[in-house]
């Protein structure tokens, strides 16, 4: 990042040396020369830069790169409202979302307007966009929605604007740098086809669920499965089951359960589809709550820990796409190696992905924190390897892509991913990686699917 400081007063800046004493002479050409004026831009600049502290830049770098990184989705939005041809309902309401998310970078623009004098400059160019495209929003909510589709014209304008408004963000970004990952693995760089995938035996009417293995297993439990279907309105559920083994989950028999609670929903019982197993405990977003249930395998006992007080539950921040929102999946979870995380949204951090390490004592307690850019309603599902987190979206209802990742050792993000993932059914709802087979655990719409991962530097999938 290049910051300018420009001042544009004429002024001639004489030197003289005489004797022991070096004097700077400040000399203006003007005859009233703002002294005071200089006086405040020299000490704004001395404060600027004492402000300008590489935590501030790195604030900065997140927010914008968030920020173009929405504008360009946005400007996929809007192509591809063009590409409908012809009006219904889904196009209009299309529209409405789009109307909030500009709000929400507006809001993201004023946060840069307000860290620093030096984007004030971009702010400016990009908030005039902003404005300019908001209104030409509210312009197209007034028009039915069959009228809407068809206006081929305020569409261009819109592309138009979104592109300037991009090219202003582009020119002041720094390219994403490479997360190599920490477990010298390297980075990600591909995913297998589906390897093994069958229907639960719950049937095609339970699409939310998770499954794997315990990633931090007891003796004697490495080859166990576990399987979690939200049993209870899509949304909730109350026990696990568990399988001695993948044939045996794979066929649907011989299972245990093990019940939280007898009723469902109830305090402390499963709410939404993401969760992990990590030490023969169950770690899932608590019912109504916006707090960490960790679930005791052996004991049968729940202990909590809160998120923060504006952490979004209860479908306020939940994964989805422009085609639909998941319900009840504000809260993910994932663990790797190095432990269990939980994956969030807060409205300080303006509906973006918050991470936290999960501390698994008992109660388990929050570890370090990290802000990411990456907005939460825009994406689909998350993992971790090796202290780095991915994020997927949806493409279409073939395609599933892995393109952002989060390196929590480094900070470093980036959107620039392109892994694809072969769907077996339309909807992602769950992915978990077990980085002892370094297969990922996806829950397609019913189904319980494998894929093999490719690093950098081991390539057998
Ligand atoms: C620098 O920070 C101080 C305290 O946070 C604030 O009062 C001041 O306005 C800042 N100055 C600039 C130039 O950003
Ligand atoms: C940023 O702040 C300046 C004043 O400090 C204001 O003139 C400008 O409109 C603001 N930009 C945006 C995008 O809000
Ligand atoms: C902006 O970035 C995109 C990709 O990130 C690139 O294709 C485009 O050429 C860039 N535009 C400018 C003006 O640099
Ligand atoms: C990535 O994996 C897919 C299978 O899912 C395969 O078709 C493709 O060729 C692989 N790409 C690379 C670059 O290895
Ligand atoms: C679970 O409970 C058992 C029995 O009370 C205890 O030994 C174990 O440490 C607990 N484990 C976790 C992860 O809570
Ligand atoms: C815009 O498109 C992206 C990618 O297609 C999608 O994930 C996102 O939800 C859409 N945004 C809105 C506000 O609909
Ligand atoms: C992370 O955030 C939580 C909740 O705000 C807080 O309790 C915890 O102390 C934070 N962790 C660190 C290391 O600051």
């Amino acid at each position: 990042m290049f910051f300018h400081l420009l001042v544009a007063i004429p002024l001639v800046l004489s030197q003289s040396a005489g004797g022991k004493d070096c004097v700077c002479e400040l000399q203006n050409s003007d005859p009233a020369f703002p002294e005071n004026k200089l006086d405040q831009i020299g000490f704004t600049a001395s404060q600027c830069s004492i402000n300008i502290t590489s935590k501030k830049m790195t604030e900065i770098d997140r927010l914008a790169l968030g920020l173009h990184h929405r504008i360009l989705q946005l400007l996929d939005n809007v192509s591809m409202l063009e590409k409908e041809d012809n009006g219904n309902l889904y196009a209009a309401v299309s529209l409405r979302i789009i109307e909030i998310e500009l709000a929400e970078v507006q809001d993201l623009l004023d946060k840069l307007n307000r860290t620093t004098h030096s984007y004030q400059q971009l702010s400016k160019h990009a908030g005039a966009e902003l404005r300019g495209m908001e209104k030409t929003m509210m312009e197209l909510e007034k028009l039915d929605h069959t009228q809407v589709m068809v206006k081929q014209r305020e569409n261009q304008r819109i592309r138009r604007d979104l592109e300037r408004c991009k090219n202003v963000l582009n020119s002041t970004l720094a390219p994403p740098t490479i997360s190599p990952g920490h477990c010298g693995l390297g980075r990600l760089v591909n995913v297998s086809e589906p390897k093994t995938f069958s229907l639960t035996v719950y049937g095609t009417s339970y699409v939310f669920g998770a499954w794997g293995r315990d990633t931090n297993p007891a003796p004697g439990d490495e080859n166990k499965h576990w399987l979690v279907v939200l049993s209870a309105s899509n949304v909730f559920g109350n026990f696990i089951r568990q399988y001695s083994s993948l044939s045996t989950i794979t066929l649907g028999i011989f299972p245990t359960d093990t019940y939280i609670s007898s009723a469902n929903p109830t305090t402390n019982t499963i709410q939404g589809p993401n969760m992990v197993m990590y030490g023969n405990a169950l770690y899932y977003n608590c019912y109504n709550t916006h707090s960490v249930c960790q679930f005791n395998m052996t004991a049968k006992s729940v202990a909590t820990v809160s998120l923060p007080s504006d952490t979004g539950f209860n479908s306020k921040f939940p994964f989805g796409h422009l085609g639909a929102a998941y319900g009840y999946t504000d809260m993910d979870f994932a663990s790797d190696e190095s432990g269990v995380y939980v994956i969030y949204a807060t409205t300080s951090n303006f509906g973006n992905v918050m991470i936290s390490k999960v501390e698994t004592s008992i109660p388990p307690v929050l570890g370090q924190n990290w802000t990411t850019s990456l907005h939460k309603r825009t994406i689909t599902n998350t993992f971790m390897v090796c202290g780095v987190l991915y994020a997927t979206r949806y493409l279409d209802k073939e395609m599933e892509e892995i393109f952002y990742s989060y390196d929590t050792k480094t900070n470093e993000e980036r959107y620039d991913l392109r892994i694809h993932i072969k769907k077996v059914e339309a909807n992602i709802k769950s992915i978990n990686y077990d980085h002892r087979d370094r297969l990922l655990y996806v829950f397609s719409d019913a189904y319980i699917v494998r894929y093999g991962t490719m690093f950098e530097n081991v390539y057998q999938m």
